[in-house]
């Protein structure tokens, strides 16, 4: 027990409680907040109890300070008045007083101590008279107030003094005061109980006001954020979350159902991730879309002329770290061809690629695939949708460019003006996937379907103000920019 509490329980012992700790001067002198921590600390014990007060008070200022030094600016003025037998010319005032001659004067004639004759002030009293303003100062000084409210008011008017508040305590005897402090146990040992001590012990109550200690938690990955806000949109324009989590797929599946040639550039070693073991997959069971595939790139099928090349099994059937999330699109639009309706389907998650790694770009990203399948739909409606789906994100005034997609006819590229950087960036891919692509899967002839991705990194990048790729993937993350980041909103600041 600390001296402090030793003296407030004899305190409140002799006079049966203090009304206020500001009427005591060893207490008042205190911090308020040395008080109130030793306080807490014997209520705690049931020992007292307490309460807080609080006060007006005011206090003297730098100046007024002064005053009680040296006298108020207006007795100085006129004891300098008085000195000069026949007055003190006004053009000495500065001279021989500076400023306190300037402020002294305005009082000292509403005083009636001076008046002024042609060029000088002139005493109107014979002895020096009582200095009200600092006996009242003194007054203040010692109670922290003054009755008369009136002359309080003039007294602020002239900057003397200035209110605070001042905190204080009112203390009364709780159950178990005395005058000496038992140690509260924590925690019952086992100690305690083989001695019996336990018995004896008193213990603390159980604080059930304490704040407690905030719980370490995980915390969403910001791009995880962003993929729920996402998954958030397209659930509610209608989509169905296709199964995303097989990061392995065959060339077939990745490459050939969606048209692209054996001998394209994003089959080469240099963009695409072939695995070692193993290297080859088994085919795939539907021998029937197996066969169309081949004939529709190397003789031409369902109206297309095809690639007219020599199309190779062992091509097909190399394992690769999906490059896009379209071979899982690819697939699900094949199941569907067994029972083709109007559907949507959306996916987010990773894809790989052998690409020269940057500030903005890693060999592995996240995209988000959306593709949708209709009887009849044409190019004005993807137009439409695309504006949809981004104006749900805040992004809008959307501008379309002609692209080229080995899948997709016509491809268009999609724009959005980026009001930071001040000028348009691509923020997504799309297109009508083409007959070579959906007619082999035995899709109905006029169910179209139109697919569109985008990465999940540039959203999450502008969203959460990263420039560089590696403070939001990899092992330079910080952890503490991770759990500290809010949920995500996709609004306007996205572009
Ligand atoms: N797969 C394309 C890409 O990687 C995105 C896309 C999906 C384009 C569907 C058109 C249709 O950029």
């Amino acid at each position: 027990m600390s001296d402090l509490q030793l003296q407030i329980l004899k305190s409140v012992n002799d006079h049966d409680g203090i009304e206020s700790t500001l009427a005591v001067p060893e207490f008042a002198k205190l911090d308020p907040n040395t008080l109130h921590s030793n306080l807490t600390s014997l209520w705690a014990k049931e020992m007292i109890n307490f309460k807080k007060l609080e006060t007006d008070k005011w206090i003297l200022t730098k100046e007024a300070e002064e005053f009680l030094e040296a006298g108020s600016h207006e007795i100085r003025l006129l004891e300098e008045v008085m000195k000069s037998l026949d007055g003190l010319k006004i053009s000495d005032v500065n001279a021989k007083l500076g400023q306190v001659g300037k402020l002294g004067q305005g009082k000292a004639f509403k005083n009636g101590w001076i008046s002024k004759n042609d060029d000088k002030l002139v005493s109107k009293v014979d002895k020096l008279p009582e200095d009200t303003a600092v006996s009242q100062l003194k007054t203040i000084k010692e109670t922290g107030t003054l009755d008369d409210k009136k002359e309080l008011t003039e007294l602020k008017k002239r900057k003397l003094i200035t209110l605070t508040k001042i905190v204080g305590f009112s203390v009364t005897k709780a159950a178990k005061f005395g005058l000496e402090i038992v140690t509260l146990e924590t925690d019952i040992t086992s100690d305690m109980i083989t001695s019996g001590k336990w018995k004896e012990a008193q213990f603390k109550p159980y604080n059930f006001n304490s704040e407690g200690v905030y719980p370490n938690s995980g915390a969403l990955h910001p791009l995880n954020k962003v993929k729920e806000e996402f998954r958030q949109i397209f659930f509610s324009m209608g989509f169905s979350e296709m199964p995303s989590n097989q990061y392995v797929e065959t060339g077939f599946w990745n490459f050939d159902t969606l048209f692209v040639p054996q001998q394209h550039p994003a089959r080469d070693l240099q963009d695409t991730f072939y695995l070692k073991d193993p290297v080859k997959a088994g085919k795939p069971e539907d021998k029937e879309y197996w066969e169309n595939i081949r004939q529709v790139h190397e003789e031409g099928k369902f109206g297309s002329i095809g690639y007219r090349y020599p199309w190779k099994e062992e091509e097909s059937l190399r394992m690769v770290l999906r490059t896009h999330t379209t071979a899982i699109s690819a697939a699900m639009l094949h199941k569907l061809a067994k029972d083709p309706k109007p559907t949507r389907l959306f996916s987010i998650d990773k894809v790989f690629r052998n690409e020269a790694v940057d500030a903005t770009h890693l060999a592995e990203f996240c995209q988000v695939e959306g593709v949708m399948a209709g009887y009849d739909i044409t190019l004005g409606d993807l137009i439409g949708f695309m504006e949809d789906f981004f104006s749900k994100m805040g992004v809008n005034g959307l501008r379309f460019k002609a692209a080229y997609n080995p899948y997709t006819e016509p491809s268009l590229e999609i724009f959005a003006y980026h009001k930071g950087l001040g000028k348009w960036v691509e923020i997504g891919n799309s297109g009508m996937f083409r007959p070579e692509m959906l007619e082999p899967m035995g899709l109905p002839k006029n169910m179209r379907v139109l697919g569109w991705g985008l990465s999940l990194e540039r959203p999450t990048m502008i969203k959460y103000g990263v420039s560089n790729i590696r403070e939001l993937v990899g092992h330079k993350v910080s952890l503490d920019f991770v759990e500290t980041n809010p949920a995500a909103r996709l609004d306007e600041d996205l572009v």
